[in-house]
């Protein structure tokens, strides 16, 4: 028998910790928390992309009378942002989450689907994505998608 072991290393930070690039990128997504529309769960998420060249773009939740075919703020942004800026690396996603007019106090992690999006995003730029999750007990930093989904379904299983 072989086993091994698969570690995520998350980085812990304080508000006042952040780099000036992540505190931006954390203050969009709370931003875009703004635009949920989000009628049913009453949960509002705010996305923020970083795109190489400094450029960010955002995205919310958007919810529909029959669930399942609402949206979460990540894949808004990040498909967004594929069908926009296909040829734009993204560099690191940060997610922000109110509910019930309050941001949370632990950050908010990305839904298996939205981690299975992500992380096909991350493997076809072959650059890594930053995840910055934020709660206002503090931010947890992931250093790329791969991390957030180990033992991943993906292309290369589907060959013989
Ligand atoms: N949601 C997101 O937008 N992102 C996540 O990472 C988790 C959940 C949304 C989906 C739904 O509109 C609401 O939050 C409650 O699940």
């Amino acid at each position: 028998m072989k086993e091994y072991k698969i570690y995520t290393s998350v980085c812990i930070k304080t508000a006042e910790e952040l780099s000036p690039q992540e505190q931006a990128l954390t203050e969009r997504a709370k931003e875009a928390t703004g635009s949920s529309y989000s009628p049913y769960s009453h949960f509002a998420v705010g996305a923020a992309m970083q795109l190489e060249g400094g450029k960010i773009v955002t995205g919310s939740n958007q919810e529909n009378a029959s669930y399942p075919v609402g949206c979460c703020a990540e894949r808004t942004a990040l498909h967004w942002t594929a069908a926009n800026h296909p040829d734009t690396r993204i560099e690191a996603i940060a997610i922000a989450a109110k509910s019930g007019g309050h941001f949370t106090s632990l950050p908010i992690a990305p839904c298996g689907m939205c981690r299975q999006a992500l992380l096909e995003a991350e493997r076809r730029q072959g650059h890594p994505i930053c995840v910055i999750l934020f709660g206002t007990k503090g931010v947890h930093i992931v250093k790329q998608v791969e991390e957030l989904l180990p033992l991943s379904f993906n292309q290369d299983a589907m060959s013989i």
